[in-house]
């Protein structure tokens, strides 16, 4: 199943955190283990059953994204770019996207955030399914004061959501992906700077609370959530996935691999594409799969 959901990715910044190694290319490009980090926020939308996305970039990465990604018609999807000059703000993604939202609701994530649990799935096919108002995810960390903060009721009705509060009235921090319905566009475009001067995605999702329309769905303890911001995040994001594919022998977030299952591409197509960069461990891996979905569709005959 598609949704009809719009998909944004913003993957711009100056990657200030990580330099010298964003000094020639882009945060969302390092690698976190063994594939982009672009990869992860891709697939999460991939997995919502987005499958027309726009990726928002600043320009001197548009060219390496387009590099890496095309227009996704290798892999069943759609990707469009657009550049933010300058990082004026997470909501000013939602402006920016405007002639690709063209009214849709739309999915936005953090380029930079990584999510892996079970039910991430199920969780995605709810916040896409809910026609009105908006939906995030909270996360409990330790240090709520970095993130956005959310505090919910006992029912998880949202009380107050927050941008790096001082004095956090929860643990939970909102994660960097947001599901609005067709209105958020008037909404992004009506909210103020903040006082450090950016269109503040809390500030949007703080309209939704005053609607009363702003669902919060707790990511439990069995998830793992990932902002790869500073070199040590990037260290552990890359340690987590590197140990559970080991350990499982599966991929975390392989769009391929998703593209694949959701039948948005054959196995011949895929191996088309494999026969053109082969090498990799990654690449073995889909020949591996390609190989156990003909062999099980030839035991079903
Ligand atoms: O990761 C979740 C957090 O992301 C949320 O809890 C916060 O509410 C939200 O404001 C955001 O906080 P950050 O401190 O992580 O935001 P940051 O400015 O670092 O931007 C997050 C990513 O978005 C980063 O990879 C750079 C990119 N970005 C940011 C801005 C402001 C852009 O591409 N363009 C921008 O204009």
């Amino acid at each position: 199943m598609s949704s009809k959901r719009k998909g944004i990715i913003l993957a711009g910044g100056l990657g200030t955190r990580l330099h010298p190694l964003t000094k020639f290319t882009s945060k969302q490009l390092l690698p976190v283990y063994d594939k982009p980090m672009i990869f992860y926020s891709l697939s999460v939308l991939l997995l919502a059953g987005i499958r027309d996305v726009v990726l928002i970039t600043s320009p001197h990465s548009l060219a390496q994204f387009k590099e890496l990604l095309g227009d996704g018609s290798d892999w069943g999807i759609k990707l469009n770019y657009v550049e933010q000059a300058k990082p004026n703000g997470i909501a000013e993604a939602l402006i920016l996207s405007e002639d690709h939202i063209k009214g849709k609701p739309c999915a936005l994530i953090l380029g930079d955030n990584i999510f892996y649990g079970n039910g991430l799935t199920p969780f995605l096919n709810k916040a896409d399914e809910r026609q009105q108002g908006a939906t995030v995810f909270s996360y409990r960390v330790s240090d709520p004061g970095s993130y956005g903060v959310v505090k919910i009721d006992e029912n998880g009705k949202a009380l107050s959501i927050e941008e790096k509060p001082e004095n956090p009235q929860s643990n939970l921090a909102v994660t960097g992906l947001y599901f609005y319905d067709e209105q958020v566009l008037d909404i992004a475009k009506n909210i103020q700077p903040s006082a450090r001067g950016e269109l503040e995605i809390t500030a949007v999702n703080r309209q939704y609370l005053k609607q009363d329309q702003l669902f919060v769905t707790p990511l439990q303890r069995g998830f793992a959530w990932f902002d790869a911001g500073t070199i040590d995040d990037l260290m552990a994001a890359s340690e987590f996935v590197c140990q559970i594919e080991k350990r499982q022998g599966q991929k975390i977030c392989c769009p391929e691999e998703i593209c694949l299952l959701r039948e948005w591409i054959t196995n011949d197509q895929l191996e088309a594409l494999l026969k053109k960069q082969q090498g990799s461990e990654y690449n073995r891996y889909l020949y591996d799969l390609i190989a156990e979905r003909r062999s099980v569709a030839i035991e079903s005959q």
